[in-house]
């Protein structure tokens, strides 16, 4: 591989849309930011230089960061954030993954505009596994807020309330034809008849899963997460927060129109209130022949695609069950055949005490809390893996994660009396090398709610997943062992459970958190340690000379 250098400046820029102007942290002031491509096998630095007043860490969602976990990025868990006019230089290899990925800032709700597109092509003369496109195209997923984000999460935190929801949702970008006010700033997808074209999805809204679909047109699913799947037909897409989706679409030889609708909107089963708008892109056929448009403001809405009902879980259900790894010889599923450590985490929404002088708006008057195993995870003020690294964890984070429930119940019936959560900065201890299984359960406490749960460092077979309460005797016979879908981000189905494999072969402090960012701040997020194995190869090194301080 080869050294690909980027430069990162965080800056504030004016961005318009909705009509509406907003100074917003930026990188190299692009909104989205820039798209970082490279090759498996190379090596990749990004000189990250904070030039705004707030504090800014970058994470590469889905880069395994093997043995490098100084450059992951979650604030206060792999590395203190860079401050004002500080800068750090993120360093890493992409060692075995090729395909769609994205970077985000990782501190507070910075994301909500710092993100962009993390593009690993195959390494030179390895062919795709599927036909090769004609064109790729990254389609990034965002939500605009007409406020600063960073107050919107303030505020929801300071009252106890329900943050308020975003004014749009934009694909690279763009709200799309729907908004008022909009109209100008709509993606447009330009195609060719009778070729095939490699969408590269990603979903990084802040708080939503959505479904998307192009009008009378199918795609093919190749990829999710960066790790090729067996190729398989859908109209709809599920896409949630921190998950990545490759499809082929095969434009149409003879397109009766020039002009066809593409759309997202959510999948949302919880309580309270979200942004249910939508939102629309246009794929335009560019033709010899001057054909019929049928883009005009009358028939908009005709054109737009199916989109399945906001509270379809079984639409949902359906579109994941069909992922499998493509599991050939080139591409093995390595999928742990023995389990060594088994953990049973309930994941979902809590309340806390309200503080005095607040009045907060959860249920009686409590505070909303979000929690794994009822443990709220409350961030330190210096970082996990260099207290962990440096053996000063004392004051900093305890070993005593819980590996069941603090409090069991029947997670899918009538919630307990008491659903307050505790706080605190727990972590699991996992030697070199453990297999691990884990079953997350959705504990609808608030109601049932999908929770889009990633975990840093690795990816993950997804061996089994079901609605109800999990069964520990009459589910297990029926996991996937042999082509099980492998990902880092997976959806803890609404009022289910979905259970994961994985080899702790990568030393370090790995977050693991629901990617919706509010159900982040409430501390539905814990880390695991995973400790040094005995030969070199396997310890982490020590960090870099500019890994920034708290
Ligand atoms: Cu995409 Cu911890 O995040």
């Amino acid at each position: 591989g080869i050294t690909r250098r980027y430069e990162f400046i965080i800056k504030k820029q004016n961005v318009t849309r909705l009509c509406h102007t907003k100074s917003m942290v930026t990188v190299n002031g692009k909104f989205p930011g820039p798209r970082i491509i490279a090759r498996e096998g190379d090596r990749v630095l990004v000189k990250v230089v904070n030039l705004v007043s707030n504090n800014i860490s970058i994470h590469w969602h889905g880069i395994r960061q093997l043995r490098s976990g100084w450059a992951d990025g979650p604030a206060y868990v792999t590395q203190c954030p860079i401050q004002t006019n500080q800068s750090y230089v993120y360093n890493f290899t992409i060692t075995g993954q090729r395909g769609t990925l994205f970077w985000h800032a990782h501190i507070s709700w910075l994301r909500a505009t710092v993100y962009g597109p993390l593009i690993i092509l195959p390494k030179r003369n390895v062919p795709y596994p599927f036909p090769k496109p004609h064109k790729e195209v990254p389609m990034i997923f965002g939500e605009w807020f007409n406020a600063d984000p960073e107050a919107v999460i303030s505020q929801a935190l300071q009252t106890g309330a329900g943050p308020n929801v975003s004014e749009a949702y934009t694909i690279n970008g763009l709200p799309g034809p729907l908004y008022n006010c909009s109209a100008s700033d709509t993606f447009k997808l330009k195609v060719k008849p009778g070729k095939t074209y490699l969408l590269r999805l990603i979903n990084a809204a802040l708080n939503d899963e959505l479904f998307f679909s192009i009008a009378n047109h199918s795609l093919t699913v190749v990829e999710a997460d960066a790790l090729y799947v067996k190729p398989f037909p859908t109209d709809i897409l599920l896409i949630a927060p921190g998950q990545t989706t490759n499809v082929l679409l095969k434009t149409k030889a003879d397109p009766p129109m020039t002009t066809y609708l593409m759309a997202a909107r959510p999948y949302f089963t919880g309580q309270g209130t979200f942004d249910n708008t939508t939102m629309a892109g246009i794929l335009e056929y560019v033709t010899a022949r001057p054909r019929h448009s049928a883009m005009n403001s009358k028939n908009l809405t005709l054109l737009l695609p199916f989109l399945p009902p906001i509270n379809a879980t079984n639409v949902v259900a359906n579109f994941s069950q069909k992922f499998r790894s493509l599991a050939n010889a080139q591409y093995p599923a390595n999928v742990p055949q023995t389990v060594e450590k088994r953990f049973f985490f309930t994941v979902g929404l809590g309340t806390s005490p309200c503080p005095k002088n607040q009045t907060c708006q959860g249920p009686n008057g409590t505070k909303f809390a979000a929690s794994v195993n009822n443990v709220s995870f409350a961030l330190p003020s210096t970082a996990l893996l260099q207290s962990y690294f440096f053996r000063k964890s004392n004051g900093v984070f305890t070993n005593d994660f819980p590996t069941t429930p603090l409090i069991p119940f029947n997670y899918t019936g009538t919630p307990p009396n008491n659903t307050m959560v505790i706080n605190g900065t727990k972590v699991v201890v996992l030697p070199f090398n453990t297999s691990v299984e884990l079953v997350m359960q959705d504990a609808s406490i608030l109601g049932a709610e999908s929770h889009p749960l990633h975990l840093h460092g690795f990816n993950f077979f997804v061996v089994g997943q079901g609605f109800g309460n999990f069964d520990p005797n009459k589910d297990p016979p029926k996991f996937n062992l042999v082509d099980p879908v492998e990902r880092n981000t997976v959806a803890v189905p609404s009022g289910g459970w979905v259970a994961i494999r994985f080899l702790a072969d990568n030393p370090g402090v790995w977050f693991m958190h629901c990617h919706f960012e509010v159900h982040i701040s409430w501390g539905l997020r814990m880390a695991w340690i995973v400790l040094d194995g005995s030969l070199p190869s396997q310890k982490l090194p020590p960090p870099p000379s500019d890994l920034p301080k708290c």
